[in-house]
């Protein structure tokens, strides 16, 4: 039979420097993305690269006293090695000096240009060179890069211009069409807003530098780098991989959607060619809530996370930490805390516990009925197709939490019991298949200790009964400096104020009683809802409480549609000073009911229609 085809990439990087863990991060969520797919036993294709031409990298380059191409070739063997040392399966590393690549650019240009697509004309405007694109003066008021905070270059060169103007309508469908398009969903509105209030044809060749693809409708001009580094994706499969277009998902940050989400599919159609199924913009990691990278001066090293952790400890963190789709906040205490209280103390120790059982007394095959893994499976392969992978992660160990109470409540170490020996032992091979995505080296131990195969077959069937011998210690603990001790302490009061709570929620579970009391809670009837510029989690909330009108700013904005906030009646705390943010006062805090875990938020309301304005008492 036919295999199903999956294709996933990451963005092409700039080869400016070696990578970081912002790269790494996209690069690993691929990685464990891919790996799934192969288990689920489909042709996986799976690309990353590096995006080599612009004016980024010619001026990097300049500054290093070397030619573009020398520059670049001399820093490619970082990135390679740091995908190996991440145990990074992909298939094709892409550069955009590929002759393969270079040409179909060409031909590309050439089919958007046959369609009536491209035309001759002069950019006068802004442009950011860290980011490689066009500002506008609405975009960038003080004139600064909104994301690199750097003033913006003024450029005045003739150029040829993509219609991106005709796609409005084309990309507005395509929104509605494919709602999946856009992920995850509380993206989607932004570039929704943004592209109804008009597209501007954008700027595709430059004459003032010449390290980019040959234009092939004027030698004097050079391919603008997006439209260049966007093809990549395609152009990797026109190498006898023709079957993997159109993409699955190409998994991105949330700092270059708007170009994937609109550039991306406008040349697309322009030329005639097939859609990708999704985008997928997670969000960034900060380190003590400051952007990371390089131009921050404060980019985490990957070398230095896998030191202090180990590979599958640095994996696991990274896509444990934070919901995927949203920000993280980075800390050595946290990644050194997971590793110990997550990986070495529940998984590693079962490991071990229960290989040592199974090597002293063996095994006994029984169909097991009180301790099952089908619906962990199950909820672990929905989780996987909506990439929400820090929810499979967070099912995969409610699963060892439960073997462990399980071999807790049955002491096979006193009872000798082998039937239960096999029950966990089984347990584990589920957990060690679902895992291996996330840590393939520590599954493929236990795969060998228990004697099992990492794949969908053996995944849901019994575990074959072998000789089991002790494994090796999988996960050793890592002692915490005192210095890393006090980061911890700071990171954890951070984490409570940002992942607990919401911003502008409430959740109950953190109010002490006597706190409790001392709030003021009345009934409010949510009268408008609107989003905020700049902001990615927040809504602006008008609420009526009696006859008074209050503004509220509410981090709900990815858990609730606005339209059926209207009229909706929450609980508010009415008796807190007003509080600035976004710009904005917010006067006052709903009551709701969640936490980050399972990312739920559920705003608290009264069982029937009552009078706004209502005391709680
Ligand atoms: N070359 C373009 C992408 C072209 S894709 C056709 C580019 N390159 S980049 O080197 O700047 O890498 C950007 C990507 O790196 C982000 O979209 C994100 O995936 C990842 N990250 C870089 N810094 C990051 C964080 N601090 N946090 C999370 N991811 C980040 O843009």
């Amino acid at each position: 039979m036919k295999k199903q085809t999956f294709y996933v990439t990451t963005p092409i990087y700039y080869p400016n420097d070696i990578p970081h863990l912002g790269h790494a991060y996209t690069t690993i969520a691929a990685d464990v993305i891919a790996r799934w797919n192969k288990i689920l036993e489909k042709e996986v294709f799976f690309l990353t690269g590096t995006d080599d031409h612009g004016k980024k990298i010619s001026k990097a380059a300049e500054k290093a006293g070397k030619t573009p191409k020398d520059f670049t070739d001399s820093l490619i063997p970082e990135f390679k090695k740091a995908w190996t040392s991440l145990n990074i399966e992909y298939d094709r590393f892409i550069r955009t000096t590929d002759k393969d690549h270079e040409k179909i650019v060409q031909e590309i240009i050439l089919k958007c240009h046959k369609n009536g697509d491209i035309y001759k004309g002069t950019y006068e405007g802004l442009y950011c060179t860290d980011c490689e694109g066009y500002y506008t003066e609405k975009d960038a008021s003080d004139k600064n890069c909104p994301i690199h905070k750097r003033p913006l270059e003024k450029l005045k060169e003739e150029t040829y211009f993509f219609k991106l103007s005709k796609y409005e309508k084309f990309l507005l469908d395509l929104y509605i069409k494919n709602p999946e398009f856009i992920s995850p969903k509380n993206r989607k509105q932004e570039i929704i807003n943004r592209v109804k209030e008009g597209l501007k044809d954008f700027s595709i060749s430059r004459t003032s530098f010449n390290w980019g693809v040959p234009f092939p409708l004027d030698k004097k001009h050079f391919t603008y780098v997006w439209f260049d580094a966007l093809i990549n994706y395609y152009s990797a499969t026109q190498n006898k991989k023709e079957k993997f277009w159109p993409a699955d998902v190409h998994i991105i940050g949330k700092d270059i959607l708007w170009f994937h989400s609109v550039y991306w599919p406008a040349m697309l159609k322009s030329a005639g060619i097939e859609i990708p199924k999704k985008v997928f913009a997670h969000g960034w990691w900060t380190v003590h809530n400051q952007k990371m990278g390089k131009s921050a001066g404060n980019a985490v090293k990957i070398d230095s996370m896998i030191k202090c952790a180990g590979v599958d400890s640095a994996r696991y963190f990274l896509l444990r930490e934070c919901s995927f789709g949203d920000d993280g906040d980075f800390s050595e205490a946290m990644l050194i805390e997971r590793h110990n209280n997550e990986l070495a103390n529940k998984l590693g120790n079962l490991v071990s516990r229960v290989s040592t059982l199974a090597e002293k007394y063996t095994i006994e095959f029984t169909k097991s009925k009180n301790f099952d893994s089908k619906e962990t499976i199950k909820k672990v392969t929905t989780h996987f197709e909506n990439l929400e992978l820090d929810k499979a992660l967070n099912e995969i160990f409610a699963f060892i939490d439960k073997t462990n109470e399980y071999a807790q409540s049955k002491k096979p170490w006193e009872t000798q019991d082998k039937k239960v020996i096999y029950e966990l032992s089984n347990a584990i091979k589920d957990s060690a298949i679902l895992l291996s995505p996330f840590i393939p080296e520590t599954s493929d131990k236990i795969a060998k200790t228990f004697n099992f195969e990492i794949s969908l077959k053996t995944l849901t069937s019994p575990l074959k009964v072998s000789k089991i011998k002790k494994s090796e210690i999988l996960f050793k603990k890592i002692e915490q400096s005192s210095e890393t001790k006090k980061e911890k302490h700071i990171d954890s009061k951070q984490k409570l104020n940002k992942s607990e709570k919401i911003e502008g929620v409430m959740t109950l579970n953190q109010i002490k009683y006597d706190d409790f009391a001392k709030l003021d809670l009345r009934v409010g009837t949510i009268k408008k809802a609107e989003n905020i510029e700049g902001a990615d989690k927040l809504l602006k909330l008008e609420v009526e409480i009696g006859s008074e009108k209050r503004t509220i700013l509410a981090g709900i904005k990815k858990y609730y549609e606005k339209s059926d906030l209207i009229d909706k009646q929450i609980i508010v705390i009415v008796n807190l000073e007003p509080r600035k943010m976004k710009g904005l006062e917010s006067q006052g805090m709903l009551l709701a009911a969640g936490n980050k875990e399972d990312d739920t938020c559920v705003l608290i309301s009264p069982e029937r229609k009552v009078d706004s304005g209502l005391k709680i008492s």
